[in-house]
Order: structure tokens, then C-alpha cells, then sequence
């Protein structure tokens, strides 16, 4: 009762001060300042980006970035999406009408192809040998999908032995496997996968954020049905424009869904209208991120110029260069069969006795370099260095080995 009068009382007291002015303009005033950090020029230093991604912008991408927009509907722009489509089929050696670039960064686009492919009651076989099979059976769990668990040592890979085995065994609608595990390095071969795949009635889905453009895919003459990439790494273009293709067999399953995918933003039909992929009118479905588009059509432009071989060639030259480096260091890759090494993303031991975040931090502090310490799996256990893209070169090999050297020598005070 007294609380409720007390209430009542003050509701009133409130209510007489808000008729004045006072309150007004009380309700109206800014209490939060602007904040201090936002009030000084953006400082943004320049570093060499070796670690698993993002790899540096070359000038000419950078320089797309730094263009004025139009409106995500004009002209133009829907001529630029249609230049993607064309640079995503070349990149993936694919002619699949549904190849467009979703909104997103590269995990997006895993997102997408599973939010698309699975619903709930699908069976999916995940190979899991580092952190990206992990997510994906994290996000095909979340979707209600049966998830079935392939399992390899980090720093190993999946013969095509292990596959069938899987395949016969649990029956999945849908293999994933990663093609290049940059959390350990390590390069699945695609070879036979998607014809065994299909012979067991199930779709394979191939995650290429690390490997697109650094070592052979031909996703129709390997049928793949569904192949997604990320744009921050051999595209060396900004996170935040991912490529993603599927196959018919692809659609045919995504046609047969008992229920929508639970993703609006990420609905591949939705998508396709978009992108124009199915010959009709384009429907409006959400506003692409002009400036990042632009960037991924030059990045694009960059690899149909220097050409997939080319690009191949030079990430396994500079890749072997890094590692003959490394191994005279007196330092030992983490992944043992030379043929299974990632040509973008090589994982060294950490050096017995050293503690890998000083070293990290000293290439980054006196060298102004970055590589990285190992994820999921591989954390605490090793060094990653990415040449990708535009960071792909002898001289960056040459000046990483520089820097590691020093760091090994000064970083000595941290051995156990
Ligand atoms: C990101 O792709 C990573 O491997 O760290």
C-alpha cells in the first residue's frame, strides 16, 4: 500500500515538471559525449599481413574501395555483379547459374551453403582435421540436421578410403570437407570425391577459403556441388564479399525442401533473384555493399589477368621457397608429407623452448610483420604464415625469413 502511494506521488510530482520547459529540453539533451577516440584522424600503420589472412590490398583493389558509390540497383552496379558472377565461374572453373558472391565474409559464406543445403532430419557427414570442419558441424547441428563425425590427427588428411568408409556407413545427404585447413595446413586432395560421393546419393560441399586461387580446383570437372571461398586472402581484396557456387544437383535438393531455409538474409533463392542467376527479372533483396563489390570485381580482374596456372605456379614456387627457409632455420613444418602442405598457408612447430606469442609479437613490434600462432587444434602449437595473392613473392619470403631469424635470436630470454 505505501509503495504505491509513494508511487503515485512522485508519478504526479513527474508529471507537473515535464509541462515546464525545464523537462523539454531536459529530454532532448545529448548525456553521452562524443567519444574521445573518434574525435582524432584514424591510425591505421602499415604492416606486412603474413599470417592466415587478411593478406595486404594490392593498390589497384584498394583504389575500387576508395571510389564513390552508386545505388545498389543502378546500372552499373548490376553490371559489376554480373562481372563477379563471371570472375567466381572462372575462378572455380564452374558454368553453375547459381555463382554469386554473398554479403558476408568467408564464414558467411559456410553459413550459407548450409543453411541452403540441410534442414532439419538431413543427415551430414563432416570431415573433421582442424577448426573448420569443427564449425560446420557446430552450424548443421544448430540447423537440426543429423551430424555425423569423420575424424582425422590435425596436420592429416582424408584418403578417399576413409571417405567411402564414411559414406557407407552413415549415409549422408551432404559430405563436407575442407580443401584447405588453414588451421593446420594441410591440403585435402579433391580427386574421385565427388564422383564417390554421388555414387553413394550424396552432395559434396568443399569449404576453399584458404585454397582458392593457391593450389588446383576445377569444381565441375571435380563435381563439386557446392564451393564457397572468402575475398581476404588469395583475392587479397577486403573481408566482406564472399564467392559461393552450386552445382544443379545442388538446387535440385534445395528445390526439394520440406521447409524454407531459416536464414532470410542468406536464402539462396532470395540470392539468386538478386544476382540475376536464373534468367528472370532481378527481384531486390538486400543493398550489397557497393564499395566492398567493387573491390571484389578488381580482385577478380587481378586473377583472370595473371590466370589461375600462373597463380597456382607461384603460390607452390614461393610456398617450397618458404619452407626450404624455414627448414634451414633449423625450424620443422607441422605438416610431414610434402604433397599434403597448403601452398598458401604454412604451419611450422613452435621452436622447442620458445614461447610463440613472443615471438608473434616481436615480428609484429620490430618488423612490423604479422604471422600467427595456431587455432583450435593447433593452438600453442605452432607458427601459420600466409603468402597469398598479392603477398605471394620471393621478397616476402625472403624478408619474413629475415625477421623470423632475428625474432630467434632475441626471443631466446623466453626459453624455458
Ligand atoms: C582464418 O581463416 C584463420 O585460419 O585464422
Amino acid at each position: 500500500m505505501h509503495r504505491t502511494a509513494a508511487l503515485s506521488i512522485s508519478a504526479i510530482a513527474l508529471l507537473r515538471a515535464c509541462s515546464t520547459a525545464g523537462c523539454t529540453m531536459a529530454a532532448t539533451t545529448p548525456r553521452v559525449p562524443p567519444p574521445h577516440g573518434l574525435l582524432r584522424p584514424l591510425a591505421v600503420p602499415h604492416r606486412l599481413l603474413l599470417g592466415p589472412g587478411p593478406s595486404n590490398v594490392p593498390p589497384r583493389v584498394l583504389a575500387a574501395g576508395g571510389l564513390q558509390i552508386l545505388g545498389h540497383m543502378h546500372p552499373e552496379v548490376l553490371q559489376v555483379m554480373d562481372e563477379i558472377k563471371a570472375g567466381i565461374q572462372y575462378a572455380f572453373q564452374t558454368q553453375n547459374r547459381l555463382t554469386l558472391a554473398v554479403s558476408g565474409t568467408g564464414h558467411c559464406a559456410m553459413e550459407a551453403a548450409l543453411v541452403n543445403l540441410l534442414e532439419g532430419g538431413d543427415t551430414v557427414l563432416v570431415g573433421i582435421n582442424g577448426i573448420w570442419g569443427q564449425r560446420a558441424a557446430n552450424i548443421a547441428r544448430r540447423l537440426g540436421a543429423k551430424v555425423c563425425e569423420m575424424l582425422k590427427p590435425p596436420g592429416e588428411y582424408f584418403t578417399l578410403r576413409d571417405i567411402q568408409e564414411g559414406l557407407a556407413q552413415h549415409k549422408p545427404s551432404v559430405l563436407f570437407i575442407t580443401h584447405g585447413e588453414s588451421s593446420t595446413g594441410v591440403l585435402q586432395p579433391l580427386e574421385g570425391l565427388g564422383e564417390l560421393c554421388h555414387r553413394h546419393g550424396c552432395l559434396l560441399l568443399v569449404d576453399a577459403v584458404a585454397s582458392l586461387g593457391g593450389a588446383p580446383i576445377l569444381m565441375d570437372q571435380q563435381e563439386i556441388d557446392v564451393l564457397y571461398t572468402g575475398s581476404q586472402k588469395v583475392l587479397s581484396a577486403p573481408p566482406g564479399s564472399s564467392p559461393i557456387s552450386f552445382s544443379e544437383r545442388a538446387r535440385e535438393k534445395m528445390l526439394r525442401r520440406r521447409t524454407k531455409p531459416p536464414s532470410f538474409y542468406l536464402d539462396m533463392g532470395c540470392l539468386g533473384s538478386y544476382w540475376s542467376c536464373d534468367g528472370e527479372p532481378r527481384m531486390y533483396h538486400h543493398t550489397v555493399p557497393i564499395s566492398s563489390i567493387f573491390c571484389l570485381r578488381e580482385a577478380l580482374a587481378v586473377l583472370a589477368e595473371r590466370g589461375l596456372e600462373n597463380s597456382w605456379e607461384q603460390h607452390r614456387v614461393v610456398c617450397a621457397q618458404l619452407c626450404r627457409g624455414l627448414q634451414d632455420l633449423g625450424l620443422k613444418l607441422y605438416v610431414k608429407e610434402e604433397a599434403a602442405r597448403l601452398p598458401t598457408i604454412t604451419t611450422v612447430k613452435v621452436p622447442e623452448g620458445y614461447d610463440w606469442k613472443e615471438i608473434t609479437a616481436y615480428l609484429m613490434d620490430k618488423h612490423s610483420i604479422e604471422i600467427s600462432g595456431g587455432l583450435g587444434p593447433t593452438a600453442g602449437k605452432v607458427l601459420r604464415i600466409g603468402l597469398m595473392g598479392h603477398n605471394a613473392t620471393q621478397d616476402n619470403v625472403d624478408r619474413l625469413l629475415q625477421a623470423l631469424s632475428d625474432a630467434l635470436q632475441h626471443c631466446q630470454h623466453s626459453r624455458l
